[in-house]
């Protein structure tokens, strides 16, 4: 049976191990059972945007299809050289062509691991913000200096903190503890 909400959660970093990818799915372990948890996987597939394009590639259409679907996003990315990774900007640069109220105002969390982040942080909210998602800021976080904080106590609460906050924004009211 189709779960009450679906949220899609889009990791910055294509590494295998990154540290990005791995707080999605140490998020996916407190997500509640009426929600679905989605984590992107096709991003490497994406084509670099071509503004000339007559018709969107495959894996863009699959990708409208996911955020059509979903009813809140959580981004997690790294900074690099200072700015968001050039495969996610690239991703949001196609989005910036769908015309369907394909990000209507959902609640977006974004989250920033990176070993500084501020930059790509707030470039990545403008960015979202600009296509029309609701960038709150109790669903941003920065986590600097990343790989040493990751699994420390007060980092799962903020990453909780997040998750509740955007589940409140969904639901109306909190749901984790
Ligand atoms: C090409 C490249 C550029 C980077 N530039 C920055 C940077 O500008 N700021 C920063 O905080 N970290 C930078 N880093 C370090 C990343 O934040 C760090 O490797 C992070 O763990 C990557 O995320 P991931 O573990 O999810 O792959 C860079 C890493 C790479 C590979």
């Amino acid at each position: 049976m189709e779960k009450p909400y679906q949220i899609l959660a889009i990791s910055g970093s294509l590494r295998a191990a990154s540290t990005n990818t791995q707080i999605l799915e140490k998020i996916s372990q407190w997500v509640p059972d009426t929600v679905s948890w989605q984590i992107y996987e096709e991003l490497a597939q994406i084509p670099p945007f071509d503004p000339d394009y007559t018709e969107y590639p495959v894996a863009v259409e699959q990708f409208r299809t996911h955020l059509l679907a979903a009813d809140a996003l959580v981004f997690c990315s790294p900074e690099y050289v200072f700015g968001v990774p050039g495969v996610l900007k690239n991703l949001l640069d196609w989005t910036s062509a769908f015309s369907s109220g394909e990000w209507h105002e959902k609640p977006t969390a974004v989250i920033t691991a990176s070993i500084l982040g501020e930059k790509a942080h707030e470039s990545l909210r403008l960015t979202l913000g600009i296509l029309g998602a609701r960038i709150l800021e109790n669903t941003s976080l920065l986590i600097s200096h990343a790989r040493t904080k990751m699994d420390k106590p007060e980092t799962e609460a903020d990453l909780k903190a997040v998750l509740n906050a955007l589940l409140q924004e969904l639901t109306e009211k909190p749901v984790l503890q």
